[in-house]
This record gives structure tokens, sequence and C-alpha cells, in this order.
């Protein structure tokens, strides 16, 4: 195998390219002349409340976009605290020190690396307006115990399922739990597109109404240059909106690819923990795979290999939140986050795209394994 498999492949997109640039034409001459938030995007929504059975569904500029409305729907404001994972995206703090709120970092499972439930209740205060658990790599958070935390202090919960999107926990998909929950296309992402957009869902009237203001400078999308509220750009791309629905039908199949290649990588990597190597649990409840990341003792080596060998990796966040220069404020002196600096320093994900042939995913593996022997 002389293939060289890079971890952003080229050709994600490839079996849609006619579709991509027949909506680009058809988006370009439509009479409407809507090229946001138009019949498309409000068709993709129906389709996703179809699909995931959420009451509202509600398109934004991406899934930061998503958080960053959240935020601002729930009111957070000076003074109030959201607990977020320390190792995580960083829109997860930003869109609440955007909105003036503080950030509360809390350490993460070791081996999940999402969010630990006991950190989120030792982190609750009288001042705690949020609880912001994400789903990361394979593995969605521990949302039972997280909503019962939430029930429990009467808080409401964020869902980020940016990563998670057509993953099922105890029969619920990622997305539903929380009050609001949201949703990315970004390109690698479950449900990835050829550039950005994301979704706000959620059961709640008043909420969906406000993010649905709040995405477009707090119009209420009956009366134009009437603004209820001081609001954002996170408009939906109509031609994005397109390439989605066309997407839509197939997004099943790539994610039982993604699940099989992962449960193969699981099998293969469980003898390399003697050498230090950690694969996600087994199994498929509450599991996603937007990334395949392993924990590894000898990280830097294992990667200079793979990449001698025409693998692409990538390490997400090789600095935990709290410790990178832009969170220096919200990092408490004498806090640490050993979790998180631990998923920091050992973390690798290696390529997991649907369109990757057994062979190429046997070649990942033996060349891994092979490292080790
Ligand atoms: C966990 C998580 N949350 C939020 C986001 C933000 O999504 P977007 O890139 O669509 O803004 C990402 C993106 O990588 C993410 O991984």
């Amino acid at each position: 195998m002389t293939d060289t498999l890079p971890f952003f492949p080229p050709d994600l997109f490839e079996p849609d390219r006619g579709a991509l640039l027949d909506i680009l034409y058809e988006v370009g001459t439509d009479p409407e002349q809507k090229f946001i938030l138009g019949r498309r995007t409000a068709e993709l929504e129906q389709a996703l409340r179809e699909t995931t059975g959420a009451k509202h569904v509600i398109a934004c500029g991406s899934g930061t976009g998503g958080l960053n409305l959240s935020v601002a729907a729930l009111g957070i404001g000076p003074g109030d605290e959201v607990i977020v994972p320390a190792f995580c995206c960083q829109p997860v703090a930003s869109s609440v020190a955007n909105e003036g709120g503080t950030p509360i970092f809390a350490d993460i499972d070791p081996w999940r690396m999402v969010i630990d439930p006991d950190e989120v209740e030792r982190l609750i205060t009288p001042r705690t307006k949020a609880i912001m658990p994400a789903h990361l790599f394979s593995i969605m958070a521990d949302m039972p115990r997280l909503m019962e935390i939430g029930r429990r202090h009467d808080i409401p919960v964020i869902e980020d399922a940016a990563v998670a999107q057509g993953a099922v926990l105890d029969g619920t998909q990622a997305g539903r739990f929380g009050e609001l929950g949201v949703l990315s296309f970004f390109q690698v992402k479950a449900f990835g597109t050829a550039g950005e957009g994301g979704m706000v869902l959620t059961d709640d009237d008043d909420l969906a109404t406000t993010v649905r203001m709040l995405r477009n400078h707090g119009q209420d999308g009956v009366n134009r240059f009437l603004h209820h509220r001081i609001g954002q750009n996170s408009r939906f791309d109509e031609i994005i909106a397109g390439f989605q629905l066309h997407r839509l039908p197939t997004l099943a199949e790539r994610l039982e690819r993604r699940a099989q290649i992962a449960d193969y990588y699981t099998k293969r990597f469980e003898p390399l923990r003697e050498h230090g190597v950690l694969a996600p649990p087994p199994g498929r409840n509450g599991r996603c795979y937007y990334v395949y990341s392993l924990l590894v003792d000898r990280r830097e080596d294992l990667r200079s290999y793979l990449t001698g060998q025409g693998i692409g990796t990538h390490i997400y966040y090789p600095v935990p939140l709290p410790l990178q220069p832009a969170f220096a404020a919200w990092a408490p002196e004498g806090v640490t986050w050993p979790h998180s600096e631990q998923a920091s320093r050992r973390n690798l994900a290696i390529p997991i795209w649907p369109h990757l042939t057994d062979a190429q995913v046997e070649y990942i593996a033996d060349t891994i394994c092979e490292f080790f022997e």
C-alpha cells in the first residue's frame, strides 16, 4: 500500500461534486435571489425536525454561532457562570465570555475525554446559570447524569452536539437532551458540509423565538428592519442548505461506515494497551464517530512514524482551554485540570472518513500495530 492518506481528505465531497455545482447555479439564478434563510433553509430545518423529533430547529451560521445564540437566548451576562469542559473546542468558553459571562472550566473523564459530571456538581454555585457539556471525538457526554444535575439545581443545559449528529445514548439522539442542543456542519463533522453551518434544537417555544430573532439582527422574520433585540449575524446559506438536503438521505450510511471503522480499530488496538495506547471504549451506545482519537504515551514518535508511512493524523486541542492565553482571565490561580492536560499530551486522531476502503483502514491499523511490535 503506497497511498497517502491525508487527515483532511480532499475528496470528501467528490461523489456530490455535480450536485453542488447544480445547486450553486440554481441558487444563483433563482428568481427569488435569496442567498440566506430562504426556502431551502426552511426545508432543511423541517427535515431535521423530522429526523431529530425536536419541536424547533433553527439554522444558523455555524456551531459556534449556535452556542453564541444559545448563551444569549438564556440571557447570560456579567456575573453569570457557565460550567464548560476544560478540554474542548474554544467556542464553549468564548460563547460565554462574549456575552460577558464567566466560563468555569471543569476537568474531564480521563478516558472518555468528556466533561466529568462529578466536577460539574462540585463547581455549581448560586451564580451558575447554565451547564454546557460537549460530546467529543467519538463519545457522548454523560447526558443522563448531567441532565439530572441540571434539574436538581434548576440550571438549564446547553448540549454542544456539534460533533455528534446522529449519535444515540440510551435511545435519545445527541442534541435532544439539553434545553438547547447545537449541531455543526463544519467540513469533517458527522454531517459536515463544503462550508459552514449549524443548527439549534429546542422544544421550548420562547427560547426558539428568541434564537430565531437573535440569528438575524433581532428581527422577527416578518417586519424587515424592525429590531426587537440586539442580535447577531448567524444566518444560514442557501447553497449549503441545498447541499445538505442533497446529502441528508445518505447520512445514515456514512455514519454506519464510520461506526464500522471505529469497531474495527477498537478491536485491533485493544492489545496495544500494554504499550500505553488506549482506544475509546467499545460499543455503540452514546458513541459518535466524528474523530477517532487514541490516547498514546509515545504520541510524537507514533505520529512521526505514521507521517513517514503516508498516514495523516491530527492533534485536537494540544492546550486545554484554561491554559490558553485567551482564557487566562478565567483560570483561577492554583487550579489545575490534570485529566485535560493529560488528554492534550496524549490524544492522537487517525483517519475515520466514511469513504476509506477496507484495505486503507487495515493499512492504518496494521501500521499502528507494527510501530509497537
Ligand atoms: C465540540 C465542538 N463544539 C463547537 C464547535 C464549533 O463548530 P463550528 O466549527 O461549526 O463553529 C466545534 C467545532 O469544531 C466542536 O468540535
